[in-house]
């Protein structure tokens, strides 16, 4: 596996792909890797011939009270695993890098289905997720590019603005990898202290229940008041427990497809979790 650091050090190693039509494909990821993200280049190795991933903290994400100093970073690990799964090269540049010293005068801002769910809780964020991916999007040019389910707003905000903006890649979603508990895998997890991790399979576990009520024939407001009550009496700071149908408009009631989303805190620890719920009644 090949690391590279510069723009130009990419586009160099990726020339000889280019010009004999190579299909490249791309896992955009902010370090620190788990199964997770693993499994997401595992799907690209499996349909790519050529196969980068990028590690990137990206600061314009994160709000002034968030943890980007904090973030795990381990480069040197995730190095070792990705050569593991593969992976041809690693891409992973300095903040100056990506950024440049002059002054930024563009955003890309993708309206309304930012403005809801983690979006309301995180002013600004989607516009720093959706620069950054038409950055490394325009620095790649890769043939697909590979996204996980757990961040479904995320991977919604992104499949519109390569849409909108011609972007010429295949958007493909990745299911969620969970640990065998049911928590869904994240870098922020390495934050829960023991207690805190015991508890935090809760979120799934009332999911997966949720989506049997919904079944059974348990309305959308009954589900997601229980959800709330019993995140709070397990010690979680609810943000949000929503459903929305699977292109993230409103949705009244269970006739449809829904997903089932939540936000929740454990200590300063947020996670998210989501799960979609297919309309098949079991009893008529
Ligand atoms: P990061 O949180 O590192 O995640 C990188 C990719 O891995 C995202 O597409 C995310 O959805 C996926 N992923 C993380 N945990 C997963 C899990 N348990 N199952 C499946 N996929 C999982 O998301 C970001 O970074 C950034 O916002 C980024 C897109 C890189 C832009 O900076």
């Amino acid at each position: 596996m090949k690391t590279e650091t510069t723009i130009q050090g990419l586009s160099a190693s990726l020339q000889t792909a280019r010009a004999a039509r190579k299909v490249i494909g791309f896992v955009a990821t902010m370090g620190n890797l788990h199964e997770g993200h693993l499994n997401l280049v595992r799907e690209a190795r499996r349909l790519c011939d050529v196969v980068v991933v990028s590690i990137f903290v990206n600061p314009t994400q994160f709000g002034p009270n968030e943890d980007f100093d904090n973030y795990p970073r381990t480069l040197e690990q995730d190095s070792h695993l990705l050569a593991e799964v593969e992976c041809d090269i690693l891409f992973a540049p300095s903040v100056e890098q990506m950024y440049g010293t002059q002054p930024r005068l563009t955003t890309i801002h993708v309206e309304k289905i930012t403005e809801d769910l983690c979006g309301l809780q995180r002013p600004g964020h989607f516009d720093g997720v959706a620069l950054v991916v038409t950055k490394l999007l325009n620095i790649v040019q890769p043939t697909y590019a590979f996204f996980g389910e757990k961040d479904y707003q995320q991977l919604a905000v992104i499949k519109q603005f390569v849409q909108d903006l011609s972007i010429p890649v295949d958007v493909i979603g990745v299911p969620i990898t969970r640990a065998g508990d049911g928590l869904a895998l994240s870098s922020r997890n390495g934050y829960l202290t023991v207690e805190q991790r015991k508890i935090a399979p809760i979120i799934y576990q009332l999911l997966q229940t949720s989506s049997a009520r919904l079944k059974e024939g348990a309305t959308l407001d009954m589900v997601l008041r229980d959800i709330r009550q019993s995140l709070t009496e397990a010690g979680f700071v609810v943000d949000y427990v929503e459903a929305r149908a699977v292109n993230l408009s409103h949705v009244e009631s269970f006739e449809q497809d829904v997903v089932l989303f939540v936000a929740a805190k454990l200590g300063n620890t947020r996670l998210i979790d989501n799960l979609v719920v297919k309309y098949s009644k079991l009893i008529g």
